[in-house]
């Protein structure tokens, strides 16, 4: 990263860069069916509603901001993987995506399964009574106290990330006297077309044991040989918001042809491949993401395919989306309050929430939308900034989106597609009180996770 000063920028100059920003779109008041959970829309009155309750509402009863979750629609989604999967298959929810106690109970409900990676996702998934036989445990540095919690409470499948957590896991498991089920993760060399943080299968980062130079195999090797451990299959996961199939089809074939490796040496086939996660999702009109049943079909026939070259019998396959089930389901509703236009430059609207409910924007670049939700307005369109209020110029929450040029402090803005990644990954910087989840269904609001209070904060400064 350059260390050194930068020219102060565009309005310093004649010309505004190119590409600074596209056209604004022709109906501004247009909610786009593909950013918003199922059942937002405008009321009569031009509100935006979910779950038949309009925003105003919202923002009165639970303050903002506040993340609001369609819960029809997350478990349509839910169902929707599940059907398309069909009983041949696992579907493993990602709770890292967003994980509370209501949305286990949904899950189960509604026949998923659960990935979880640390002890704290362990005990909400429990608490809440998903079945321990349904749960997988992953994580790259598993602690001795998580793995031997989660062998305790007979986890369905522990996901084995290293050479010495083979043996961790192995000696654990032998000493309360049980075989733990396991699967290797194993990085299979495929680069997803994401951005770098959020890749997992190249070569040079953290997770999985590599294909290459035979690491994965000897892996085999050693699992196969530990009382311990019962290896039932191998795991991929290549990366996150990816939009086309084709590097699935490469992890695939890679996988397959270390079962085939694993036939031929060890005269044994495992039973089940995972392929991960990480399915994109629309976060603005630009992006066209894959529904579950053409996923589910591109996914078992790449898998059959390889397994009848290879003439293995074709493994129970199962996947771990987050984004793609909680992602879209909900939105964060915003407060304005400073509106500041910077002359030939643009319009920076500060909302009352920030980086520390979505760090998304900041550390991925990632792009969203927004929507003025509490009213409509005719107004000409003016290029705006969202940004939060805390002390750093990254507080960022829309890089670029129009809004009417009549907004105002106290209009309620709501950013669409904030689901995954947004309450899990969010902080208390600048002592910020992280928001609320309510969901929202058939004219039903209520809150699933709470605001957090001062009082919250300092119960943990012991003075
Ligand atoms: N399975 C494994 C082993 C994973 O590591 C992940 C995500 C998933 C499944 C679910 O991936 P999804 O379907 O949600 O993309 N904080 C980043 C994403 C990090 C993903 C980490 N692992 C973001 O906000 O984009």
């Amino acid at each position: 990263m350059s260390r050194s000063a930068h020219p102060a920028g565009p309005r310093y100059a004649d010309v505004l860069p190119e590409g600074h920003y596209s056209a604004p779109p022709t109906d501004l008041n247009a909610l786009d069916a593909k950013v918003w959970a199922q059942t937002v829309c405008r009321n009569a009155d031009g509100i935006v509603t979910v779950g038949g309750v309009d925003v105003r509402t919202l923002a009165e009863r639970f303050g903002t901001p506040a993340y609001f979750i369609d819960e029809a629609d997350f478990r349509a989604r839910a169902r929707a993987w599940r059907t398309a999967f069909g009983p041949d298959a696992d579907v493993f929810y990602a709770g890292k995506a967003f994980l509370s106690r209501a949305v286990v109970r949904w899950l189960h409900e509604e026949g998923l399964n659960l990935d979880v990676c640390s002890g704290g996702e362990l005990t909400t998934a429990l608490l809440a009574g998903m079945p321990a036989d349904r749960i997988a445990f992953h994580g790259n540095n598993k602690s001795t106290e998580e793995i031997t919690r989660a062998i305790e409470s007979g986890v369905g499948r522990i996901v084995l990330d290293s050479f010495q957590e083979i043996v961790r896991v192995a000696h654990i498991a032998s000493s309360l006297g049980t075989r733990q089920r396991v699967q290797i993760r194993v990085t299979v060399g495929v680069e997803a077309h994401t951005h770098e943080f959020i890749a997992t299968a190249h070569e040079d980062q953290k997770f999985g044991i590599p294909l290459a130079d035979g690491q994965a195999a000897e892996a085999v090797r050693r699992v196969l040989r530990l009382d311990g451990l019962e290896l039932i299959g191998i795991h991929s996961h290549i990366g996150s918001q990816i939009f086309d199939t084709s590097g699935f089809e490469v992890a695939a074939h890679r996988v397959v042809g270390l079962l085939k490796d694993i036939r031929d040496e060890h005269g044994v086939e495992l039973p089940e491949i995972d392929l991960g996660g990480g399915l994109g999702i629309a976060y603005t009109g630009d992006d066209d993401p894959r529904e579950p049943h053409e996923i589910a079909k591109a996914l078992t026939e790449i898998v059959s395919r390889e397994c009848e070259a290879a003439r293995l019998r074709t493994p129970r396959i199962s996947v771990e989306p987050g984004r793609a089930i909680v992602g879209p389901t909900a939105f964060t509703l915003y407060e304005v309050g400073t509106i500041k236009p910077l002359e030939r430059l643009r319009t920076y609207v500060s909302v009352d929430g920030g980086m520390s409910d979505n760090i998304r924007t900041a550390l991925y670049d990632a792009e969203y939308s927004v929507a003025l939700a509490s009213r409509t307005s005719d107004a000409e369109p003016m290029l705006v900034r969202i940004v939060g209020k805390h002390c750093e110029s990254g507080d960022i929450v829309v890089r670029d989106a129009f809004l009417p040029s009549d907004l105002a402090p106290g209009d309620l803005l709501a950013v669409p597609a904030t689901g995954a990644y947004c309450r899990s990954m969010a902080s208390n910087y600048n002592h910020a009180l992280r928001p609320p989840v309510v969901a929202v269904s058939d004219g039903e609001a209520r809150v699933i996770v709470r605001r957090e209070t001062e009082e919250d904060l300092l119960r943990l400064d012991v003075g």
